[in-house]
């Protein structure tokens, strides 16, 4: 169906549709030509071999170094003087370039004391830090070693941290001092410390870079100071190589929300994950080896992974590293300043930071004051870029703006609009089209392919390309489970939509418990699982509820135990504070609702899809198998009280 689709579509001036023919001709003669701009310590003789891996690996045959792609080649090259990140931080009032030069020196220095902690291949470093140059020496350092880094997102509570230590049994952890969110300091030894403290799996050391605006005390036996450890190296000029690798090796493990409070452990491995990126760059990004790309997000999430660190670098531009938000650093203005300031070409964002922007100054008179001569587009993802921000975007940058659709699964987009190619026509709400690698059909509940415009199940058939996840850590069974067992030999992407007669891909939601607050993702099955364990509470239910600005937000409902006395208000605000105590500030967890009873099915099915609708202010009806229509009463009845929109 999409392939007929692309038949019918504009051909255009696009090489999109015969690149795109291309590699559904020959998939593995197309990522054999890709893989040309790696520079491999043995290049690979077999593309894909279908016997490996849970559903086949990229490149089996190859070796290679992502480091040495990403930091070592460009100064062997001669770029050493080139910028390769520029750190930019309202919040500390600092900016710093580090050539090619510099971060191969930093890394080298930091690979060093690595080994000295004991840290060698195959071993795991966790990362939990805010957005300093140093993360991603860090990063890199492992890559350079063949250490597999997982970073966590410094908005994470001690208790994920620990979760993840426990997956990942790291034997070292780099941390910081302190985080900043706007004006405020957050301390992250605490949380570190407090982690530690939970988790089975103890680490055998920490690096703790201290930062001036809250040096921490060093509390435990296990903690080493980064700053002093990385002079010490450096000093002695200690040499450390790129360690070969398999390009099948993995590079990092990313932690992501799954259906329960258990995350799941994303591996990622070296060669697939290169060329994939360096493919992107030119052919999706449309940028060239030197330009400055910019992607506002965090290293601790997937598109940081990808977009901050790993693939201006393998391909040789320079990235923005910033220590800011959209807003209130100091203003509405503050992307405009990074972007004409660095000469940004390229800014990726999510739709979120751009609501943002606009709720603050409608009309962009901060953009007003910027030279934005070298800005040519501004992509978004991370959540559903609904029209209007779109439009709103297009109409005060005059640049293309383009949306494309990923998870944190598979690294890079699933469906975009390759500039690169020769952009197509936007259609507003979709992502465009699926990018080379990625057979995106829509399925019905039987797996069988829909017509065009029909919804369904999005799935990808398998294989998935290079890149993309090769597994879950320490859970090849889960990975069949989640993934791969609903649609025998497709990937399904747990995302509803449906393509059009153009081919153009349409996501409109998830079809699990995710939800998607500011272009983070996060599961209320763990927010559930925190309220349950309240001694109070009898049984809940969460639900992600619209929100002008972070798209969604979840909202609790919860049906207190028998003989409860205490006022609901108190419990409510225990709640709260779990949520943030537990899973993190990030959860953006605010509302929790004590009600007499949940609405639910004959059958004892807790109607969380009804109850959206009337919490999204959405029209609804009466499911027929409700056991008491009064209950939705309730809930309509609940949400008014608290003055959210009912439907
Ligand atoms: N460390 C500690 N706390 C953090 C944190 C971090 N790295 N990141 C966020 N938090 C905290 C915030 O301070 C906030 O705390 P609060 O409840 O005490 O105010 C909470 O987590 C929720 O954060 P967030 O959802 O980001 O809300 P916000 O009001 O601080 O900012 C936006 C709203 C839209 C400006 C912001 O979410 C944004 O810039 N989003 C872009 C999304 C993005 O980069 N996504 C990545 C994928 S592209
Ligand atoms: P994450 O793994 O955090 O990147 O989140 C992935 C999920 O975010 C996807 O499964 C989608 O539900 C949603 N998402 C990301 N990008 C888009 C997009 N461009 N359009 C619609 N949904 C998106």
């Amino acid at each position: 169906m999409l392939a007929q689709g692309m038949e019918r579509a504009d051909q255009g001036a696009s090489r999109y549709y015969e690149t795109y023919a291309r590699w559904r001709r020959d998939p593995e003669g197309f990522w054999a030509d890709a893989a040309r701009v790696i520079d491999w310590f043995e290049p690979p003789q077999r593309i894909f071999d279908p016997s490996l891996g849970v559903y086949g690996r990229w490149f089996p045959d190859a070796i290679c170094n992502t480091c040495h792609n990403a930091v070592d080649r460009h100064v062997i090259a001669g770029r050493g003087a080139d910028t390769a990140i520029i750190y930019d931080s309202p919040v500390t009032g600092t900016k710093r370039r580090i050539s090619y030069l510099e971060l191969q020196q930093e890394v080298e220095a930091l690979a060093a004391v690595l080994l000295d902690l004991g840290v060698t291949r195959g071993d795991r470093v966790i990362l939990y830090m805010p957005m300093v140059p140093e993360a991603v020496f860090g990063m890199l350092a492992c890559a350079r070693i063949g250490a597999i880094h997982s970073v966590v997102f410094g908005g994470f509570a001690a208790k994920e941290l620990a979760t993840r230590i426990d997956d990942a049994k790291p034997k070292v952890i780099l941390s910081a001092s302190c985080g900043i969110e706007g004006n405020r300091i957050i301390s992250y030894k605490p949380l570190l410390d407090g982690a530690i403290e939970l988790a089975m799996a103890k680490p055998a050391a920490c690096l703790i870079l201290q930062r001036p605006q809250a040096v921490a005390a060093v509390t435990t036996g296990l903690d080493h100071d980064w700053s002093e450890s990385a002079a010490a190296a450096r000093q002695a000029k200690r040499q450390v190589p790129c360690v070969p690798l398999a390009a099948t090796d993995p590079l990092y493990i990313l932690y992501t929300s799954g259906t329960t409070g258990r995350p799941k452990g994303v591996v990622r491995d070296n060669g697939g994950h290169m060329v994939a990126l360096a493919w992107t760059m030119d052919n999706h990004y449309g940028v060239a080896p030197g330009e400055v790309f910019w992607a506002a997000s965090d290293v601790g999430w997937v598109v940081g992974h990808s977009y901050i660190v790993y693939a201006p670098l393998v391909y040789g531009c320079t990235t923005i590293l910033y220590e800011g938000k959209p807003i209130g650093t100091p203003d509405a203005g503050a992307f405009w300043r990074v972007a004409s300031e660095h000469g940004v070409c390229s800014l990726f964002t999510a739709p979120t930071a751009f609501r943002a922007i606009r709720k603050e100054d409608p009309e962009a008179k901060l953009l007003k004051p910027y030279d934005l001569s070298k800005f040519r587009s501004l992509f978004l993802a991370g959540e559903r870029a609904d029209p209007d921000t779109v439009k709103w975007a297009e109409s005060i940058l005059g640049v293309p703006v383009i949306d494309h659709w990923w998870q944190t699964e598979t690294g890079w987009a699933i469906a975009g609009n390759p500039l690169g190619l020769g952009a197509l026509p936007v259609k507003h709400g979709s992502p465009t089209v699926p990018m080379p690698g990625y057979d995106v059909q829509v399925l019905d509940e039987g797996g069988r392919s829909v017509p065009a415009d029909v919804m369904g199940a999005i799935a990808v058939k398998l294989p998935l390309p290079p890149g993309t996840l090769t597994t879950l850590w320490n859970a090849e069974e889960r990975f069949r489970e989640s993934y791969l067992t609903a649609y025998p030999g497709f990937y399904n992407t747990s995302d509803a939509g449906y393509i059009d007669s153009d081919g153009y891909v349409f996501v409109m939601g998830r079809t699990d418990d995710i939800i998607n607050v500011a272009g983070h993702r996060l599961s209320t099955g763990g927010m559930e699982e925190v309220l349950a364990s309240h001694p109070a509470v009898a049984e809940c239910a969460v639900i992600g509820v619209r929100d002008e600005l972070k798209g969604e937000v979840p909202c609790g409902f919860v049906v207190l135990k028998a003989g409860m006395s205490r006022p609901p208000q108190e419990i409510e605000a225990e709640l709260v504070a779990a949520v943030r105590e537990r899973i993190g500030p990030v959860a953006a967890f605010k509302v929790a609702v004590v009600v007499d009873r949940l609405p639910k099915t004959r059958s004892g099915k807790i109607l969380r899809g009804t109850m959206k609708k009337i919490a999204d202010g959405e029209p609804w009806t009466m499911p027929a198998t409700i056991e008491d229509p009064a209950s939705l009463d309730e809930i309509s009845g609940a949400l008014k009280t608290r003055g959210l929109p009912v439907g």
